[in-house]
C-alpha cells in the first residue's frame, strides 16, 4: 500500500505573529502546489494558530497545536484544552514531543491521557516517540520507543494517529540520524503495530522521522520504506528551506 508523504513543521517557541503569518501564507501555497502527492502541515505557536488558520484556510495545508492539556476544561493556568485548539481550527496537535517529556518532565502516563483528551475532542494526533544519546548507546532504543507507544496507545484506535520518531539526540542538534538507524527503528515501530494492531494499521499508519532533517538530508531519509514523512523543527523556520524538504517528499 503506498502512504502518502506527511511533512510537517513545528515551529517551537519561534516567530512573531507577523513572521507567522507571512510563513504560513508561504507554506498553504507550497501546500497547495503539492496536494495529492504531499501532505503538509504546520505546528504554530498556540498564540498565533488562529491567524495561521486563517492563511491555511481554502488551502490542504492542515495547522496543529504543539501540545494540549490533559484536562478538558478548569483551573489549570496556563494550559490549553485540545478543544480550544479545535475551536481555533485546529485540526491535530502533536503529543509527547522530546521538549515536553524532557524539558517539561511529562510522563508516559501524561503523554498517554494527552492522546485520549485530544482524540475524544476531535483532533487527530501526533505522537512523538524516541530514545536519549545514553539510551541509544546502551541498546536501549527500542526498549525506550516501545514502552512510549504501549503506553500511550494502550485501547487507541490508530485511524487518526501519527507516530514521529524522533530521537532525542538527533533534535537541533544538527546530529541527524542516518538513513539506516531511522529506516531500522522505523521497521521496528511499524513491525510492533502489526503484532498489536493488525495488518491494516501496521500498512496504513504513517511514521515521520523527525531530528535535524534539512533540505540536503531529506531526500535520504525519506527513500527508507517505512519512512513515510517528516517533522521538522528549525528547517521548517524558513519557506525556502521547509519548501525543499517538502519538495524532496514530492519526488
Ligand atoms: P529539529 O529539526 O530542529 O532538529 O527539530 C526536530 C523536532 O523536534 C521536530 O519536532
Amino acid at each position: 500500500m503506498t502512504r502518502r508523504p506527511w511533512i510537517v513543521g513545528n515551529w517551537k517557541m519561534n516567530l512573531m505573529r507577523g513572521e507567522a503569518i507571512t510563513l504560513a501564507r508561504e507554506v498553504a501555497a507550497i501546500a497547495r502546489d503539492v496536494e495529492g502527492r504531499v501532505d503538509v502541515g504546520i505546528a504554530p505557536p498556540a498564540i498565533w494558530l488562529d491567524p495561521c488558520v486563517g492563511a491555511a484556510d481554502g488551502t490542504p495545508l492542515a495547522v496543529y497545536g504543539q501540545n494540549c492539556s490533559t484536562a478538558e476544561k478548569g483551573a489549570f493556568t496556563g494550559d490549553i484544552s485540545a478543544s480550544m485548539y479545535r475551536d481555533a481550527g485546529a485540526v491535530g496537535t502533536l503529543v509527547g514531543h522530546s521538549e515536553r517529556r524532557h524539558v517539561f518532565g511529562e510522563t508516559d502516563e501524561q503523554t498517554a491521557t494527552k492522546v485520549q483528551r485530544a482524540l475524544e475532542l476531535g483532533l487527530d494526533v501526533i505522537l512523538c516517540v524516541g530514545e536519549l544519546l545514553d539510551e541509544r548507546r546502551s541498546g536501549a532504543t527500542f526498549e525506550v520507543v516501545e514502552r512510549q507507544l504501549r503506553v500511550a496507545l494502550e485501547g487507541i484506535d490508530l485511524s487518526r494517529i501519527t507516530i514521529a520518531y524522533e530521537p532525542v539526540w538527533a533534535i537541533g542538534t544538527g546530529e541527524v540520524a542516518t538513513p539506516e538507524q531511522a529506516q531500522e527503528v522505523h521497521s521496528q515501530i511499524r513491525a510492533w503495530v502489526r503484532e498489536n494492531y493488525g495488518d491494516s494499521d501496521a500498512d496504513s499508519i504513517r511514521i515521520q522521522y523527525g531530528g535535524s532533517a534539512k533540505p540536503g538530508n531529506a531526500a535520504g531519509l525519506l527513500a527508507g520504506p517505512d519512512v513515510d514523512g517528516l517533522l521538522v523543527g528549525g528547517a521548517a523556520l524558513t519557506a525556502a528551506d521547509f519548501g525543499a524538504i517538502i519538495s524532496a517528499a514530492a519526488g
